[in-house]
């Protein structure tokens, strides 16, 4: 009886229990879904404040199904709660949700690439299990909320292309399981806090193109595990603390573009042996270069252009084997003698090596035959502005992948020699301002892709070659202040993609020009001064729409001045001064509303002056040396009749001496003004390189609205990017025709666009 009633007492505690455990169950499932119901309506008000392309790439979230099998939202192994957002590159458009704060098991947020824009919710710092947070390349905007110290477990911050402003809070060093910070392309400022060395996993901080100001904090060296330091493109000074030098984890230091200065320590390249890229182009660093960097021999990117580094170039080169880069172009390097470049035969080690620049020092020597022997992947040698003399050798055929080569400004002499025809990608070739000799090589005409060519002030003679009618991607050629000889072809007047200029002054070219000039449709300037051209100017001139100087002073054209230059919209400057030019000027040139200089002396014009246009202001035309000109009222019947016209005469040249003074003044003036707006670091822009429409299309996504920066009645700005990493912006006025990219040293790119009416505009400078 008592074990039957225990038995049943056994079996009700059982039961008992067996409802509570039910009751438990019910609690639980309950309450789970609850959570799973706070996830899915947080992330459906987080959808409903985006603009979606259709068809919605979000098109998977909808409320008849469970969040964890929707697009991109990751759940705990229990299907349970949402622990991972991934929307990256979906072309999101608007504003983040508060909502996205109740996404209370969130480990991971990754909305790179999208366009989102507004401030990071406050929100968000209630999120404590965070661990990564990813929104690089959008277009978010605020500051950095300080309550971002709440998510203790954040291992990754990366906030890089946004338009974050404010100052980095120092409560940031409190997230100390942090090991990416990247807020690299914002619009930060102040300084860099020494707390940020709390962060003592960091292993990347980058920092690069803000406006940080005051100095590199030493603390910093502080972050054993620092392998990447990004700094460059901020406004820091002073010197760089001597412990950044000690950081022996460091992989890339990057500080170019600030304003730091001190010595550069010669054994940097022993503190930091793992260094594979070495950035500090463009600030005022002083002492030579450090040959223990020629000691680490997996560097990859030397670069320290733009600086006040003296002595030589310290031995070592040879060890390079994985150097991509070596660019100390712009400082005070010195070497001399016949061999004074003789360490470019060390870089033949260097099979890598596709960036080569040494130019803007004080290098003598002659180009050593090993040049040819330089890596096969060599693309961009310069050498310019040197003191580089004797000629260049053959060898240079074989670098099969250059794309340019720049050798202006030293004292190269001899020939060009026929192999130079081999470098079948160059896109620019300069060799001006040397003591070049002999005749242009046909072959330089296989160069196919050149986008810029310039032999200006060397000695060559002879004819150019026809040859160069086969350059049908070249933006601009420059042969002027040479002793060519013969007439121009017909087949360079025919390079339609000419567009920025045409320059064959100071040379003896002679004969006539032919009608074919039409075809320069796209081209602002030509300069055919001072050569011996006879014949008339062709009245084709009229379809060189783009055109807004054209100068051809001191030649022999005759006939008369064709009144279809009044269809020229663009022009500003027209030079036809000294040549023996007849008959009346044509009144269509008063319809020139750009025109605001116009040379006509020394000619043999005659009859009346327009009045109107540019006519209208004295110092704007210039026309003495044409003794049969008049004045409306007081022309003779008979425009031969000189004796009156003296007093005319007299007083056109009066006139035009005053206007002459007034110019100079406005010219003066002009300088001037131009020297206060160009900002110093403008001011080096030395190196141009055209980039393809391709090119283009594929940097700016095929020119997707997306990357659309804005528009307006002067076209439209795009961003994009380009090989390595390069940002830019381009300013779209017509996407058809070619731009120009314009190279900085080191490689701040900006865009520069040569079009009519308006001729080349520098866009933006990135890097
Ligand atoms: C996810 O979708 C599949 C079919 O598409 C379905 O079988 C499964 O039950 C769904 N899971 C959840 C948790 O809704
Ligand atoms: C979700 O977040 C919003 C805004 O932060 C808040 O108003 C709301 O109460 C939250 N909902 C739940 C279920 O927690
Ligand atoms: C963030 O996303 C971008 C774009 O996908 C990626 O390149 C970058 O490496 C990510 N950042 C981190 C720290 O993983
Ligand atoms: C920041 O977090 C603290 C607690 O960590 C809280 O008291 C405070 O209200 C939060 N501030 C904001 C603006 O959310
Ligand atoms: C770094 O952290 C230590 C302790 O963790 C603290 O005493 C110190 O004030 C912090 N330094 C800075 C600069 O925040
Ligand atoms: C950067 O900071 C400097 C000095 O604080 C300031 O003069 C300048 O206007 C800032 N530039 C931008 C683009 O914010
Ligand atoms: C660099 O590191 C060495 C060895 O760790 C140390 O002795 C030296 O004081 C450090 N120098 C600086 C400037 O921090
Ligand atoms: C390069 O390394 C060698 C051997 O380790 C050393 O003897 C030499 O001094 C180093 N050169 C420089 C410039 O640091
Ligand atoms: C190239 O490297 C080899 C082996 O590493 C070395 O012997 C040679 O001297 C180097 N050449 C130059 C020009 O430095
Ligand atoms: C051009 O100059 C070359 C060398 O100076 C000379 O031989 C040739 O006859 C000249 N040609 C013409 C057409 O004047
Ligand atoms: C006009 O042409 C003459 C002759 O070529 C020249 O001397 C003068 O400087 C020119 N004037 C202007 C303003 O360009
Ligand atoms: C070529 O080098 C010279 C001298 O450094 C420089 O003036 C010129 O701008 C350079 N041209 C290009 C396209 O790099």
């Amino acid at each position: 009886m008592a074990s039957l009633a225990s038995q049943s007492m056994h079996f009700g505690l059982v039961a008992l229990l067996t409802y509570f455990k039910f009751l438990l169950l019910i609690q639980c499932v309950q309450s789970v879904s609850l959570s799973i119901i706070t996830d899915k309506e947080a992330l459906i008000s987080f959808k409903s404040q985006l603009s979606l392309l259709t068809p919605s790439p979000l098109s998977s979230w909808n409320q008849d199904s469970s969040p964890c099998n929707w697009t991109g939202v990751v759940c705990n192994i229990f299907g349970r709660r949402v622990t991972g957002l991934d929307l990256s590159g979906l072309r999101l458009e608007g504003t983040l949700s508060p909502h996205i704060g109740n996404l209370s098991f969130l480990r991971s947020l990754q909305l790179q690439n999208n366009q989102l824009r507004g401030p990071l919710p406050l929100q968000i710092t209630n999120l404590f299990r965070l661990r990564v947070v990813n929104m690089s390349a959008n277009k978010l905007e605020g500051g950095i909320p300080m309550n971002i110290t709440n998510l203790v477990e954040l291992e990754i911050l990366d906030l890089m292309r946004n338009q974050i402003s404010g100052t980095i809070p120092e409560e940031l060093s409190r997230l100390k399981n942090l090991k990416v910070l990247n807020l690299a392309r914002n619009l930060l400022w102040g300084e860099i806090s020494p707390s940020i060395a709390n962060i003592s996993l960091l292993n990347d901080l980058n920092l690069g193109t803000n406006n940080l100001t005051g100095t590199v904090p030493s603390d910093i060296s502080r972050l054993k595990n620092l392998k990447i330091l990004d700094l460059t493109i901020n406004n820091l000074i002073g010197s760089v603390p001597s412990s950044i030098y000690n950081m022996s984890s460091l992989v890339y230091l990057g500080l170019a573009s600030n304003r730091l200065w001190g010595r550069l320590p010669s054994d940097v390249g022993d503190k930091l042996p793992n260094l594979l890229d070495f950035n500090f182009c463009i600030n005022q660093f002083t002492g030579t270069i450090p040959g223990s960097l020629h000691n680490l021999t997996n560097i990859q990117i030397i670069r320290m252009a733009h600086n006040f580094l003296e002595g030589t170039v310290p031995p070592g080169l040879g060890n390079l084997p994985f150097l991509e880069m070596y660019n100390i172009g712009f400082n005070r390097i010195v070497s001399s003698g016949d061999d004074g470049l003789a360490f470019l035969t060390s870089l033949t080690n260097s099979t890598r090596l596709s960036f080569l620049a040494i130019d803007g020092n004080l290098l003598e020597g002659v180009i050593p035959e090993s040049i040819g022997s330089l890596s096969k992947e060599l693309s961009k040698l310069y050498m310019g502005g040197n003191r580089i003399f004797g000629k260049i050798p053959k060898s240079i055929g074989r670098l099969r992948s250059l794309t340019l080569l720049n050798l202006s400004y030293n004292a190269v002499s001899g020939e060009i020699p026929v192999e130079i025809g081999q470098l079948e990608e160059q896109q620019f070739l300069g060799l001006a301002g040397n003591q070049i000799s002999g005749s242009i090589p046909n072959s330089i005409g296989n160069l196919e892709k050149l986008n810029q060519i310039d032999l200006s002030g060397n000695e060559l003679e002879g004819e150019i070659p026809s040859t160069f009618g086969k350059f049908h991607r070249l933006l601009s050629m420059d042969l002027s202040n040479n002793r060519l000889n013969g007439s121009i072809p017909k087949e360079i007047l025919s390079l339609g993609s000419l567009s920025t200029i045409l320059n064959l002054s100071n040379n003896f070219l002679d004969g006539r020009l032919h009608q074919e000039v039409q075809r320069l449709e796209n081209v602002v300037t030509i300069d055919l001064s001072n050569n011996r051209l006879s014949g008339d100017i062709p009245s084709s001139f009229k379809n060189c729409k783009s055109l807004e100087k054209l100068l051809m002073a001191n030649n022999m054209l005759s006939g008369p001045i064709p009144s279809t230059l009044g269809e020229v919209k663009g022009l500003e400057v027209l030079d036809l001064s000294s040549n023996q030019l007849s008959g009346s000027i044509p009144s269509d040139l008063q319809d020139l509303q750009a025109l605001r200089s116009l040379n006509l002396t020394f000619n043999n014009l005659q009859g009346l002056i327009p009045t109107g246009g540019v006519f209208r202001n004295f110092s704007s035309v210039h026309l003495e040396g044409n003794v049969n000109l008049c004045l409306h009222l007081v022309c003779p019947e008979n425009a031969q009749s000189r004796g009156r016209l003296v007093k005319i005469y007299i007083s056109v040249a009066i006139a035009a001496t005053i206007a002459f003074i007034l110019l100079i003044a406005m010219l003066i003036i002009v300088r001037k003004n131009k020297g206060k707006i160009i900002p110093a670091s403008e001011l080096s822009i030395k190196k141009l390189q055209m980039i393809s429409y391709e090119e283009l299309r594929q940097a700016t996504g095929n020119f997707n609205q997306e990357n659309l920066v804005g528009s307006g009645s002067f076209g439209s700005v795009y961003k994009g990017y380009l090989r390595e990493g390069i940002s830019i912006a381009v300013k779209v006025f017509d996407i058809k025709k070619n731009w120009i990219l314009e190279e900085l040293p080191c490689r701040v790119w900006s865009f520069k666009k040569c079009e009519a009416p308006k001729s080349c505009e520098i866009v933006d400078i990135m890097l």
